[in-house]
């Protein structure tokens, strides 16, 4: 393969940069046990398997590597052909992922390393370049793409959901030299500038922290109407009166109970207190705005996404497993990866999907047939103890008559 890319370059247009494939696995036959490295940093990883799943559309061409022990740790590398450099060309890794297991909790995701790495040692530790894939536990979905820069991990602040039911999907992501990026899920597609999605760098600009809010500022825009008055009998009326249905009872005596008062009544003449109509203000200046510097931390840095990668590694935590990975390619191409996409996941899709239904056809047919005998013998056993209680009944009866007879027989012998 690698031969036929040289020669494949050999014959291209000078001008035209031919596309490079740096890594691509289909699980198809025996030699990628040749490619991968198990790593040894724990004792207990959880075993790959290669397998198609319980539903595929070719037996051979479906098989992809499996996750094949619950609640275990997996950590799988392999290396690329020759390092790809991305700082002058797109860098573009494509794979699939099928949770077929029903995914509760787990990893889906991928991870590039640099040069230098031992496989034997990867663990989830280990630096990484990029970490990208979905990731699901619970509730809680990703498509994560994690961008190491100087040392540190940052993970995309933008959400983007992946697809988790139990089909297989195609996940590519693709990062550009001029910082914009783009992620592909199945047709599904997000893009954007490393820039503007992820907080890598500190802020290009931030409030000046020498100014402050003037105290002559004017932020009130309503003002009450100077020219406004209030009108001279507004206060006449007062807020209580005497209830002018209220009589003295008859029997109140002044003495006894004191001197007799009117119980009061709020005054429907009553107008409140009066305020004068609001009007704009014209001194009104408009809500202050914190005037920005640029951040003296900031610093342009054109490093940011562009790594020297080597290998491809599944560092993955799975409680349910199950998940069958497939059709990995690592290259500077998205048309590369398109039209391998096409001869691979796009080929197979539609007829998983058909073995997908007609298994979960199947399945309902299955459930329903257990269901209908379930409720035939609850049925019959239903008849059976009818049956019984019946015969129980006649037996009661009939030794309650029997019983009635001899007590019967025993008094004509008393007499
Ligand atoms: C995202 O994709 C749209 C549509 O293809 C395109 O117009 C836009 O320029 C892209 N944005 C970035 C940041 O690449």
């Amino acid at each position: 393969m690698k031969l036929s890319l040289a020669f494949a370059s050999l014959l291209a247009v000078p001008a035209m940069v031919a596309a490079k494939t740096y890594f691509k696995e289909t699980f198809d036959d025996k030699s990628w046990e040749s490619r991968w490295v198990q790593s040894t940093h724990k004792e207990d990883y959880g075993k790959f398997k290669v397998s198609p799943g319980k539903f595929y559309a070719d037996k051979k061409g479906s098989r992809g590597l499996q996750t094949s022990e619950d609640a275990k740790f997996y950590a799988l590398t392999a290396p690329f052909d020759e390092v790809l450099d991305n700082s002058d060309k797109p860098l573009v890794v494509q794979f699939t992922v099928k949770f077929e297991q029903n995914i509760d909790c787990g990893g889906g995701y991928v991870k590039l390393l640099p040069p230098g790495t031992d496989p034997k040692t990867v663990h989830g530790e280990t630096p990484y370049n990029i970490m990208f894939g979905p990731d699901i536990c619970g509730s809680s979905k990703k498509t994560h793409v994690i961008l190491n820069h100087d040392g540190k991990n940052h993970d995309n602040t933008e959400q983007f959901l992946p697809l988790s039911d139990q089909l297989t999907h195609l996940h590519r992501l693709t990062l550009n030299p001029d910082g914009t990026y783009e992620i592909l899920n199945d047709e599904e597609k997000h893009n954007g500038t490393i820039f503007n999605h992820w907080n890598i760098l500190p802020p290009k600009k931030i409030k000046d922290p020498k100014a402050s809010k003037p105290e002559d500022w004017v932020d009130k825009e309503f003002i009450a109407d100077p020219e406004d008055t209030k009108p001279s009998d507004w206060d006449d009326a007062p807020e209580y009166i005497a209830d002018p249905d209220a009589k003295k009872p008859e029997d109140w005596d002044d003495d006894m109970d004191g001197e007799w008062e009117v119980p009061k009544i709020k005054n429907p003449d009553y107008k409140g207190e009066w305020k004068a109509k609001q009007i704009k203000n014209p001194n009104y200046k408009g809500p202050w705005v914190h005037p920005e510097i640029d951040n003296p931390e900031y610093k342009e840095d054109a490093s940011i996404g562009k790594y020297k990668s080597a290998y491809i590694a599944f560092d993955l935590w799975q409680v349910k497993s199950g998940t069958i990975f497939d059709d990995i390619i690592v290259t500077d191409s998205v048309e590369e990866a398109e039209a391998f996409a096409k001869e691979t996941f796009l080929k197979k899709q539609p007829k998983e999907k058909a073995e997908k239904d007609k298994l979960d056809e199947e399945e309902r047919k299955k459930m329903e047939a257990e269901a209908a005998k379930a409720a035939k013998e609850a049925e019959e056993k239903e008849k059976e103890e009818k049956a019984k209680e019946k015969e129980e009944e006649k037996e009661e009866v009939e030794a309650q008559e029997a019983e009635e007879a001899k007590e019967e027989e025993e008094g004509h012998d008393e007499l």
